[in-house]
């Protein structure tokens, strides 16, 4: 995700193996001293995290499980009015909780059944390569902490609610696992940086900030949108352009702000001729081809 990866707080680690991440200021929990050694707390628990262990779990307070709840019974509403069909069924079938954050390990233990998808946990930034890369061996990085409780309805970074209920959902429907699997077998198949940093901002546009329409009306799929409830109130009056390729890889954005710029796909069927197979197919020269008119 400019990178999922790039996006994340720059984490540092301390000489006795604690954790610190670095906040910008306009962080809503920059000034909170109590919310940062949270945050920091529980990104150390990914710092020695081998692949096949179980994901450590965090001990939330009850205040967390409080913030999830709150927003979690918020999007679940405004979901049923803007989400896509196969969204919601992929909701549906994995059956995430309302009352309290899950654990990574057990959203592994719900998605894997489904789609063959298990979580991994992120301290904060992953390289590009590596966090689009495993995507292809049905593996999703994902932070485990959550939003300051003074802005619930939109934060400037992806947390766990973001990665969870915004991207477990869709990982959930056969058709969108399959998507994220191939934009994985892109980021290994392309070699130079400005290819993977196309394959990347196609992913931005689609599985972060993509739009669909559906039955006459616009719907959002992208997890960016759907795990914010301030957003998704707004995604109908941004800017809508076409599905293009070509355009997406040469839109700039802003990862901090409401996205301003989305692109439609006009139906799931589209999204998958037009960017599934981009990512089936892409190569350096192709997206060459694109990027040079
Ligand atoms: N705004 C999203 C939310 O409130 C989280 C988020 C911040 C995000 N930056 C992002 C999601 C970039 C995707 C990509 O849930
Ligand atoms: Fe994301």
């Amino acid at each position: 995700m400019f990178e999922e990866a790039q996006y994340f707080a720059p984490v540092e680690t301390q000489g006795d193996g604690s954790v610190v991440v670095e906040l910008s200021q306009s962080h809503p929990g920059f000034a909170d001293p109590v919310y940062r050694t949270r945050r920091n707390a529980i990104a150390g628990l990914a710092v020695n995290y081998q692949r096949g262990m179980p994901i450590p779990a965090a001990e939330y307070t009850e205040e967390e499980h409080g913030i999830w709840a709150l927003v979690a019974g918020e999007l679940a509403v405004k979901h049923k009015r803007y989400a896509t069909e196969e969204y919601l069924e992929g909701a549906a079938r994995l059956g995430l909780p309302y009352e309290r954050i899950p654990q990574l390990e057990e959203v592994s233990e719900l998605l894997e059944p489904l789609t063959g998808f298990r979580y991994l946990p992120a301290a904060g930034l992953v390289p590009l390569r590596e966090f689009y890369g495993v995507l292809a061996d049905g593996l999703f990085h994902s932070t485990q902490y959550i939003r300051h409780h003074s802005v619930p309805f939109y934060t400037p970074e992806p947390d766990v609610i973001h990665e969870v209920i915004g991207h477990a959902n869709a990982l959930a429907h056969d058709r969108f696992a399959a998507l994220y699997r191939l934009a994985g077998d892109a980021a290994r198949r392309v070699e130079g940086a400005e290819a993977l940093e196309f394959v990347s901002k196609v992913f931005w546009f689609t599985m972060e900030f993509g739009v669909m329409a559906e039955r006459d009306e616009l719907r959002a799929y992208g997890a960016g949108i759907l795990s914010s409830y301030g957003e998704i109130e707004e995604f109908r009056g941004m800017q809508i352009r076409p599905l293009d390729l070509r355009d997406m890889g040469q839109t700039e954005y802003d990862i901090t702000k409401y996205q301003d710029v989305l692109f439609r796909a006009e139906s799931m069927r589209h999204l998958e001729d037009v960017v599934g197979e981009f990512w089936a197919t892409c190569d350096d020269d192709s997206i060459a081809k694109l990027t040079h008119v």
